[in-house]
């Protein structure tokens, strides 16, 4: 075969009539490369060698018909030509029949005008390019979301990803809980793209963003003439999310009323839209958010029981980012990665002050905030090294980290390292409310390691500033 010009789209003609094959190669001669068969067959095989963009396909031909064709080349891997069936009168229902199982078009013989013919198979390109872009798409946001790419590698980051793997392959209805920029949006898209529903819709509805009046139907949809305004139906997040994922962030935000039709929903697997009259049967994989604690809103009775023990089959808890400071250099050298480029910067490595200080931080905004700051970081570097004035922490945390930190239990002014030792053992120990065994093992450390850090920095048990006397 002669080599084609870049972006040209190839065509094939399958019609026993080798007039209607020369009649298109002449008409598309300056614009597409027309490959011409006259049997099913020699059709089918042609199909395979060239792998054009467009089949163009008699619905009768000598040998087998026209309808076995496109069921032939739908069975083999797509992305699929767009086939359009030529068909006469007589033979309508044929054409019905390729139509269903997924002709693009057909053409009726005799054909209309040559600018009619032209606008088909233009169309008939649009389309293979679109759905070959589309398939390109998705699978980009596969790889981009897929559970592998969950940076971290410390044991409670592991925990989280061995969760996420035992809910895969199930359609299990799953609560992430996790305090703000700890990843929860993130765990649910792996969980949908790693799942079989991956290459379905992944829709998502923030309950804490849109107005109470507002949010059935953002749920549930409407119908037409529902309310004043609704001038035409319209599909509420469920519908849009059938066959797919539906990731309703901030869960613990929704009002209680809406809460119960929420859970009908859920145990029905049915939806009815505002004003409508009929239930509207969906088949959706719930996946939840929530940073708020739950349990305090269903003791005060803003959330309903019922309701929470159907999102929470499955708990998937995200560790805030100061229990687990193990993956805090993986996590800031994937977005130095991820941003340098963009942001047109050499910048590709901490220094070492840089990372301690990194280290050295609480992150009360979690990875968020850790990906902001490299981002800025960035920013402000000049050369390949990012180096730590550049790392611009925000005020109230840094404050209070760097104050606590600045000296040891001699009042000896402390490196870097030790500033970044020092915060790290008090944070575990505020977060195990000084239970010494937990705040050593959120660590990585033994107890006795751990008393011997306490005393060097002068950090008490059952105090929160560590600036009291040391114990032993
Ligand atoms: N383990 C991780 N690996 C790589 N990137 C991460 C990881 N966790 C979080 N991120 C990044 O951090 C940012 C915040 O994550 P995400 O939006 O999922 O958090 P969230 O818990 O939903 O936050 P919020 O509670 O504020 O909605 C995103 O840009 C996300 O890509
Ligand atoms: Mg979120």
């Amino acid at each position: 075969m002669t080599a084609k010009p870049a972006g040209r789209a190839s065509i094939l003609v399958i019609d026993d009539d080798i007039s209607i094959g020369v009649f298109f190669a002449e008409l598309f001669a300056g614009q597409y490369d027309v490959t011409v068969a006259n049997s099913g067959e020699e059709g089918f095989r042609r199909f395979q060698e060239a792998e054009p963009q467009v089949v163009l396909l008699d619905v009768r031909l000598p040998d087998i018909s026209g309808v076995d064709v496109l069921e032939r080349i739908k069975k083999t891997s797509p992305p699929h030509p767009s086939v359009i069936m030529i068909t006469a009168n007589r033979d309508v229902e044929s054409a019905v029949r390729a139509m269903k199982l997924g002709a693009f078009d057909y053409l009726l013989k005799p054909f209309g005008s040559n600018e009619e013919l032209a606008v088909v198979v233009e169309k008939a390109v649009d389309d293979r390019r679109l759905r070959v872009e589309v398939r390109t798409l998705r699978h980009e946001v596969q790889q981009f979301y897929s559970p592998d790419n969950l940076i971290g590698k410390s044991p409670l980051m592991k925990s989280v990803q061995d969760r996420i793997e035992k809910v895969l392959d199930n359609d299990i209805t799953v609560l992430i809980r996790g305090d703000s920029g700890t990843g929860k949006e993130m765990v649910a898209r792996a969980i949908h793209y790693g799942s079989r529903r991956a290459d379905r819709p992944f829709v998502t509805l923030n309950c804490a963003a849109i107005p109470e009046n507002l949010l059935e139907n953002e749920l549930f949809g409407h119908e037409k003439g529902a309310f004043t305004g609704a001038i035409q139906f319209r599909k509420g997040k469920f519908e849009t999310a059938d066959t797919g994922t539906l990731f309703l962030d901030e869960i613990g935000a929704l009002d209680y009323n809406l809460q119960a039709k929420l859970l009908r929903a859920l145990q029905e697997r049915e939806v009815e839209r505002v004003g409508g009259t009929r239930p509207i049967t969906v088949d959706v994989r719930i996946i939840s958010a929530t940073s708020r604690n739950l349990e305090e809103a269903l003791r005060q009775g803003k959330f309903r029981d019922d309701l929470f023990y159907r999102i929470n089959v499955m708990t998937i808890t995200i560790p805030p980012l100061r229990d687990r400071r193990e993956d805090i250099p993986l996590l800031a050298n994937h977005f130095l990665k991820k941003h340098a480029p963009r942001l047109g910067r050499e910048a590709h490595e901490f220094s070492q002050a840089a990372m301690q200080k990194l280290l050295g931080y609480s992150w009360p905004g979690n990875v968020r905030e850790l990906e902001h700051t490299i981002e800025r970081a960035i920013i402000y570097s000049e050369g390949a090294l990012v180096l730590p004035d550049f790392i611009e922490l925000t005020e109230i945390a840094a404050a209070s980290g760097a104050a606590a930190a600045a000296s040891d239990a001699c009042g000896a002014p402390m490196s870097s390292l030790d500033v970044a030792e020092k915060t790290a053992v008090q944070d575990a120990l505020n977060r195990t409310a000084c239970n010494i065994s937990r705040a050593a093992e959120i660590l990585g450390i033994t107890r006795k390691t751990l008393r011997a850090k306490m005393v060097k920095y002068g950090i008490q048990k059952g105090t929160e500033t560590g600036s009291a006397e040391p114990s032993a």
